[in-house]
């Protein structure tokens, strides 16, 4: 197995490794091997898997002279409420372009929303339409920041680039760690699910699959759009991965896998039974998902194994990629389910 990956500049700001944890009540209900990597343990605050892509990419801007890092994200992003935490720890400043229907009354200040607004990144507030052509707001933003003398570096969606996707490929070379270990130094037939949002996640675990050669297969759970989206999405990411690291070696696409059906209402909109499989999973291994995009992956891949318990082969890992200050904005939701 080749381990030997060089990877490039990081800053470094998550808390890893994080653990590799098995759910043995689960692993129990379902007949399958179910371990959690708990990427929610990436950090406090920068809990999540944004953080390890972010060490990537601040390290980025900061080796380009910039002081401002711009990006985007729905109004409960969790790679938003990272970004403007990792760029003060990194000594930059940051600028958030957040989505809301109706950007004269943003919605209120809780979950997300309250740590970007404890970070002081300005936001601009712009509407679903305004954030599809996002490119032309950031390009206005970063000219107007230049032309105060500042140095932007734009963050495109999610921070899911051939450059963020390193902080999947090193997850992957951990987990590789984690499971030789397990295994007395082979690794068995292991499939990783993980939530699909903007798509760096699943492409840079699939890199990492390939980059490691172990026998993993990759599989995300998407949360929002569609199939067709995402493999659009993520084979670009892995392209050019290839062609910027690799000079176009070996440019097959790794393989990997997305799992539709599971949008339910629509993104970070949720359903009962998914708010409900967010509960009961609390209350049989004392572990707690978020409603947008681990608990949506958590409910398909449960829903899966219900019609077929061989679908992901004998042994999961769920990565747990965080964003828990995203249930605090819907506490609401789940007063008929107490
Ligand atoms: C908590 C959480 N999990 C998973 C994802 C999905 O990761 P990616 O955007 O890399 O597909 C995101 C962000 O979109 C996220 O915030």
């Amino acid at each position: 197995m080749d381990m030997n990956i060089y990877f490039p500049e990081r800053v470094s700001l998550s808390n890893t490794p994080t653990p590799l944890q098995k759910m043995d009540r689960l692993s129990q209900q379902t007949g399958v091997e179910i371990y959690f990597k708990r990427d929610d343990f990436t950090g406090s605050e920068l809990s999540g898997n944004k953080v390890r892509k972010l060490e990537f990419l601040l390290a980025d801007a900061k080796k380009k002279g910039a002081d401002t890092v711009l990006t985007c994200g729905g109004a409960q992003s969790n790679h938003c409420r990272a970004t403007a935490l990792a760029a003060i720890r990194a000594g930059l400043s940051s600028l958030l372009l957040l989505r809301t229907d109706d950007p004269a009354n943003p919605p209120p200040i809780s979950g997300n929303i309250l740590l970007d607004r404890l970070s002081g990144a300005p936001i601009v507030w712009i509407t679903p339409e305004q954030y599809r052509a996002r490119d032309e707001i950031f390009e206005r933003e970063a000219r107007r920041l230049s032309s105060k003398g500042r140095k932007p570096y734009i963050i495109p969606e999610g921070g899911s680039t051939a450059l963020g996707a390193w902080g999947y490929v090193a997850e992957m070379e951990e987990l590789v760690a984690d499971l030789q270990r397990l295994d007395d130094g082979d690794v068995k037939p292991t499939t990783v699910v993980c939530a699909t949002g903007s798509g760096g996640t699943t492409a840079g675990l699939a890199l990492g699959a390939r980059l490691t050669g172990a026998d993993i297969r990759v599989v995300g759970v998407n949360v929002c759009d569609d199939r067709d989206y995402f493999v659009n999405i993520i084979d670009g990411i892995c392209r050019e991965f290839q062609w910027s690291y690799f000079a176009g070696e070996d440019a097959a696409i790794p393989p990997y896998d997305i799992v539709d059906g599971y949008v339910g209402r629509g993104y970070a909109l949720s359903r009962p039974e998914e708010l409900a499989a967010i509960r009961d999973l609390v209350r049989l291994e004392g572990v707690v998902l978020d409603p947008v995009y681990t608990g949506k992956a958590y409910f398909g891949m449960m829903s899966e194994l219900a019609k077929n318990p061989r679908v992901f082969g004998e042994r999961i890992v769920f990565v747990h990629t965080g964003g828990l200050f995203g249930l605090f904005a819907i506490a609401d939701q789940f007063a008929d389910l107490l």
